[in-house]
Parts: C-alpha cells; sequence; structure tokens
C-alpha cells in the first residue's frame, strides 16, 4: 500500500482542535498517512510578516494532499490579509478549481427543513469568474467616483468545472443542474449555457437541467430532494454553498473539498467554517465538519471510497449515540469536540 504525504495547517482559533480530531481519524481510518504539520496562522504573520514563508507554496506542492483547519483573527490580522496570505493562494497556485461541497442531512440531527432526505453535491467554480479579481476604481473619494468589477468566464474554465461537475454525476444519481442567470446577464452566463450544452452532448446518459441562481435559491429550500450534482459559478456557488450548510444543520456539518482533478498539484481539504474566535478554547467546536472533509480527501484524493464511507459511516454512529457539541444539542445535553472526536474514533476502531 502507498504512503500518502499530507501537509496539515492546523491555522486559527477552532482550526487546531478540529483538525486535531479529524487527523486522529484520518491515522485510523486505514490509509497509510505521512502527516507533516505546518503552523501557518495569523500567528506566523504577527511574527514574521506573512502568513507563510516565502517558499511556502514550493513546500506545499511536494506533499500528495493538504488539510486545512481555518484561518483568521480579525482582532489581529485583517481578514483580507489573513485570506489573501494563505487560502487564496493555494486555491490557485494548484489550480484546485473544483470546490466540492456535499449537502446532506446526517440521520439524527435536526434541520429547518421539512424534507429531510436530501443529498446534493455543489460544485462551485473555485478559480474565475466574478472573483477574478479584474477591475479598478478611478477618482476614488471624489462625487465621480467608478467602480468596476468584471467578471471573467474562460472557455477553458467553463468547460473544465462542467466536465467535473458531469463526472461526479455519473458517479451518483445521474442528475445534473446547471446554475446561471442567463436571462439577466447575457454575455458570460449564455456563454455558460451554451457550454453547458456542448458538453452535456458528450454525457447522453445524464439529465440536464438549467436553473436561474434566485430560482436554484428557492429549490434548494422547498424541494431539496430534487437535486442531485450543481454547478454553479464562483459567486453563486459561494452564496448556494452556505444555503446548503444552514440546511444540513449547520457550518458544524459542512464539509469541503478544493480539488485539482488532473492531480498535477495537491488538493486542499477543509471545513467550510471559519476559526470561530467566539468559543475557541471552550471545547463547544463542532469536529463533524472537519472530520467529514477528511472523507473527502480519502475519496477525492486518495480515491479510497470504501475508507471514505468507513469514516462516514463512524460519524453516523457517535451521532445515533446522541452525541452532540452545543451548536446542535438544540437544548439537550451536549458533549466536548474531543468527546465528538474520540466517539467517531471508537466506531471506526471497532
Ligand atoms: P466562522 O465560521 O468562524 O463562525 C461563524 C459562527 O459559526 C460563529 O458563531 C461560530 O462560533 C460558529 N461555528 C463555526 N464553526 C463551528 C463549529 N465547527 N462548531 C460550532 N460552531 C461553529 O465565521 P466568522 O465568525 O465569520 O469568521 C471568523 C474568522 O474565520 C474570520 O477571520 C474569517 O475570515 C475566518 N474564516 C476562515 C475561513 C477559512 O479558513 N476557510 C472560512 C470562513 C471564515
Ligand atoms: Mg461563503
Amino acid at each position: 500500500m502507498n504512503t500518502h504525504r499530507i501537509a496539515a495547517i492546523p491555522g486559527d482559533g477552532i482550526g487546531v482542535p478540529v483538525t486535531e480530531a479529524a487527523l486522529a481519524v484520518a491515522a485510523a481510518s486505514g490509509a497509510r498517512l505521512e502527516v507533516t504539520r505546518f503552523d501557518w496562522s495569523c500567528e506566523t504573520y504577527l511574527a514574521t510578516g506573512a502568513m507563510m514563508p516565502a517558499d511556502g507554496i514550493d513546500t506545499l506542492r511536494g506533499f500528495d494532499a493538504i488539510f486545512l483547519g481555518a484561518v483568521g483573527w480579525p482582532a489581529k490580522v485583517p481578514d483580507s490579509v489573513s485570506l489573501h496570505g494563505l487560502l487564496l493562494p493555494i486555491r490557485k497556485a494548484f489550480a484546485q478549481y473544483a470546490n466540492v461541497r456535499p449537502h446532506r442531512l446526517l440521520p439524527g440531527v435536526e434541520g429547518p427543513l421539512r424534507r429531510t432526505d436530501f443529498d446534493i453535491l455543489c460544485v462551485r467554480e473555485n478559480t474565475e469568474g466574478e472573483y477574478s479579481g479584474a477591475g479598478g476604481r478611478v477618482h476614488v473619494g471624489t462625487r465621480d467616483e467608478v467602480a468596476v468589477e468584471t467578471a471573467i468566464f474562460t472557455r477553458h474554465g467553463v468547460e473544465r468545472i462542467l466536465r467535473f461537475g458531469f463526472e461526479q454525476a455519473r458517479r451518483r444519481r445521474g442528475k445534473l443542474a446547471s446554475v446561471t442567470k442567463s436571462n439577466a446577464q447575457k454575455h458570460t452566463m449564455v456563454f455558460w449555457d451554451e457550454m453547458t450544452d456542448r458538453v452535456a452532448a458528450d454525457y447522453p446518459d445524464i439529465e440536464v437541467t438549467r436553473y436561474h441562481i434566485d430560482a436554484m435559491c428557492a429549490r434548494m429550500v422547498m424541494a431539496p430532494e430534487s437535486l442531485d450534482v450543481v454547478v454553479a459559478s464562483n459567486l453563486f456557488g459561494d452564496i448556494l454553498t452556505d444555503l446548503g450548510a444552514a440546511i444540513q444543520g449547520g457550518l458544524g456539518f459542512a464539509a469541503s473539498a478544493n480539488v485539482n482533478p488532473e492531480r498535477s498539484a495537491p488538493s486542499m481539504f477543509e471545513p467550510v467554517h471559519g476559526s470561530a474566535p467566539d468559543i475557541v478554547g471552550k471545547g463547544a467546536a463542532n469536529p463533524l465538519a472537519t472530520i467529514l472533509s477528511c472523507a473527502l480527501l480519502l475519496r477525492y484524493a486518495l480515491q479510497r471510497d470504501d475508507l471514505a464511507n468507513r469514516v462516514e459511516d463512524a460519524v453516523q454512529k457517535a451521532l445515533d449515540e446522541g452525541l452532540r457539541t452545543p451548536d446542535i444539542a438544540a437544548g439537550e445535553p451536549s458533549c466536548t469536540t474531543d468527546e465528538l472526536g474520540a466517539a467517531v474514533l471508537k466506531h471506526l476502531s471497532s
């Protein structure tokens, strides 16, 4: 069996304890992993003036996958600095263009919707579109001030994210929803629709439906069970996946993968949530989003669906035992981060 080299960046705040919980699960999952920890964080920035060393990206390039807890400590370092100094450079440098976020309500967890039987895989374009950073401001501070932000959609970028979505649909229930706003945005989004039709021709077995972003927001609330794979641009995917996290019981369950499908550089796995300064040090962080991100690492980086399924089963058994961190306890007695992590480990080992 191959040994896989994993770079772990626990980061700030609750990123640290939830990463430890997830790495313990990863070690017990049956995969052979060699984990190297990097203490890159806002503390690093305060001590050195940079979130990571100048050769940080080169260092990470040699690993098979990257595991990240959370970065950010707004009281000490502006978010724009911490985000642009660590997370965003990694996503860009390693062409992690597919941001994958599963939204499923685990049995026994209370969500806000009547429907509980949904299983959605959101695929968000992660490198261009509305977040390309192209634009500028002129006449700043005057009455003539102008701000322009240009969305950039390349044929290469749109085709590859759609193709990735179709491949996911093929491995799942064979349905793909393509999300645009092509009635209002007649250049980029009409282009996206055309690309969807072109790529769909290569996947006659997949049922494709187009939705506008506003209608998709409503559908995720009113009929989430009707969705399988949902593919969207950077901005639309960003918004939809927060809605997805809400309907799956909150940020404590929302896992994510930044995938480089060609495997030309490492992919990165992380919970959707941030460093949660408001609960840090209280043992109150839900480690499941990070543990489920570890399952995504096994599934997408190691291509071990069997081991990923084992981790997800162990998470379910810990929930079946009634263990709940405060964010999901709903007035019932709650457990700590470590207790929930230990319960997942126990079920994984039994
Ligand atoms: P956040 O996700 O850290 O917290 C939002 C709310 O959800 C808080 O009330 C928090 O206590 C709760 N929460 C989050 N994760 C939880 C968990 N696992 N268990 C229980 N409760 C949980 O978002 P916020 O407060 O906007 O940002 C805090 C810092 O994190 C900022 O510096 C922000 O930039 C950074 N951030 C980093 C991300 C990343 O590293 N990918 C993503 C989002 C935010
Ligand atoms: Mg977001």
